[in-house]
């Protein structure tokens, strides 16, 4: 007979990703974000589903369809993101590969801002909290396998293991997205995976590739754990 977990190496798991950019608002017609596409993201959501995962993705404001078969919470600010993101737990694995704003401005007007004599504004920021930082730190609500992104433009693999320590994940996988590589906003990715003890870098592909490949890695990591 068929082994039903063949097809479906995620049946049973709770899987929650987050994916694409996040909008921190200045004032009510206007907001800082980045060029963030949800693609990576939104393909490991799916990839997930697929393998039979329960899936919940939250994602900032993205041009993409809700992947089927996936419960999607739809966020805008670094901070939704992160209560969206409590609200979805537990869950056995958390993949973070939204482009989270790292900082917001640190007093929204009420009313748009208007040009006038006083030239224009300057605007004061705050970090906005370390979502992968804070669920991978979470005690007994951990996921047990935790996994970030790394967007980087120089350095990639020595600042996504400064990052793994850093943030307490068991897996990062960093791309590059220097300028050129078009990665942003692409449908293709060259990634690096990153453990603490091991480093492999995978030939470029698809974004719907990577996430696959991404799937099948951590189903096998969280089969062994
Ligand atoms: N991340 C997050 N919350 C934040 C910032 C980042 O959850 N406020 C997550 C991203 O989703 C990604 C990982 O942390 O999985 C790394 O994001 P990145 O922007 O590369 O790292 P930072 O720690 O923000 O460092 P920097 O941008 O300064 O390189
Ligand atoms: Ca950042």
């Amino acid at each position: 007979m068929k082994d039903p977990a063949v097809g479906h190496p995620l049946k049973g798991k709770r899987v929650l990703v987050t994916s694409g950019p996040t909008r921190e608002p200045i004032d009510p017609v206007r907001y800082i974000s980045n060029h963030s596409s949800g693609k990576q993201g939104h393909a490991i959501a799916k990839a997930a589903a697929e393998a039979g995962a329960e899936v919940t993705l939250v994602t900032g404001p993205v041009s993409l369809a809700d992947p089927v078969g996936v419960t999607v919470v739809h966020v805008e600010s670094a901070r939704d993101m992160l209560a969206a993101v409590e609200a979805a737990l537990p869950a056995d694995i958390a993949v973070f590969a939204a482009a989270v704003a790292d900082w917001r401005v640190a007093s929204v007007a009420d009313n748009k801002l208007k040009k006038g004599a006083g030239g224009p504004p300057s605007l004061a920021f705050v970090e906005n909290p370390d979502i992968l930082a804070t669920i991978a730190k979470h005690g007994s609500k951990r996921p047990q396998l935790v996994v970030g992104f790394a967007a980087e433009t120089e350095a990639v693999v020595d600042n996504a293991r400064a990052k793994l320590a850093r943030k307490g994940c068991d897996l990062i996988v960093a791309n590059d997205v220097a300028p050129g590589t078009g990665t942003f906003g692409g449908d293709a990715n060259t990634v690096h995976l990153v453990t603490p003890d091991s480093v492999e870098t995978w030939d470029r592909q698809s974004k719907d590739g990577v996430a696959r490949a991404l799937v099948t890695r951590l189903a096998e990591m969280i089969a062994k754990a």
